[in-house]
């Protein structure tokens, strides 16, 4: 019977992905790819067949109908075939409708997970998502809803946001008017955990501003605990903007 593996890839660089999922990908027959995945893990798999079957957000690309039937399809007619998936499958990757396709038409599903967008981000900022005593909870949420209609709120000490980075002005207004403060501190990362990762900091009041820096690039924004500096600036290696508005305020929480 055939077998279809989920694999996450992590958010875009090839070495990010999990050893698991490497060695799975390297038994593939069949390799069913995502758009954000990054183009060399084809060397993990070269004996196998590559379809990608990109969706890029409501725009049209391959629809959901259609790669449920290529892993219907595909699942059956091979030993292997991968699923991968950018990110991990499990964080806003329709996993659910994939694994009720494949459960259908009888086939073994086996899900590997990955490295997320937010936790890239944190490791490209070092500003954990979790703080002790300050940071007790996490929110995913994304940005983007069927009804095209922007929903945001306050749930979590963070909340990091997917899929917003065409709305970040919007974004900023929903928040403070949901009772996050105007000058709560507001991180941008865009192309997270790859080599051109760029990342700006914000007071929430002032988030529009990292429109034109992200733009055209997948982009995470993480508001709250998981935004503030953990004291450690001289440590972020990659490229970074800070606005004069996050410096000021950094500058006077440090004189405290
Ligand atoms: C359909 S969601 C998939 C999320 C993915 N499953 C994950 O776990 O990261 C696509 C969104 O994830 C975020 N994203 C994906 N890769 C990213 C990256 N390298 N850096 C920042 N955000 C990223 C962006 O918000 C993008 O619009």
């Amino acid at each position: 019977m055939g077998r279809v593996v989920f694999i996450g890839a992590g958010p875009g660089a090839a070495d990010l992905i999990t050893v698991r999922g490497a060695r799975l990908l390297g038994q593939a027959d069949l390799v069913l790819s995502d758009a954000l995945v990054d183009g060399s893990l084809r060397e993990l798999a070269p004996q196998a067949r590559w379809i990608e079957v990109g969706k890029r957000g409501f725009r049209g690309g391959v629809t959901q109908e259609t790669i449920n039937a290529l892993l219907r399809r595909y699942g059956c007619a091979h030993t292997l075939v991968v699923r991968l998936k950018g990110g991990d499958s499990s964080i806003f990757g329709r996993l659910e409708e994939e694994l009720r396709a494949v459960a259908a038409a009888g086939l073994c599903a086996e899900v590997v997970p990955g490295v997320t967008a937010a936790s890239a981000a944190a490791a490209d900022t070092r500003r954990p998502l979790t703080r002790r005593g300050s940071g007790r909870s996490v929110s995913l949420t994304t940005a983007m809803t069927r009804e095209g209609a922007l929903h945001a709120g306050r749930s979590a000490d963070t909340e990091v946001f997917y899929m917003a980075g065409r709305q970040l002005a919007s974004l900023s207004r929903k928040l403070i008017a949901s009772g996050w403060p105007s000058i709560a501190p507001v991180s941008v990362v865009s192309r997270a955990g790859c080599a051109d990762s760029l990342q700006s900091e914000h007071l929430l009041a002032d988030l529009g501003q990292a429109a034109m820096l992200h733009m055209n690039r997948p982009t995470v924004v993480i508001v709250g605990a998981g935004a503030t500096n953990v004291g450690c600036t001289h440590a972020v290696a990659r490229q970074s903007a800070v606005s004069e508005g996050a410096k000021h305020h950094e500058s006077l929480l440090e004189s405290d």
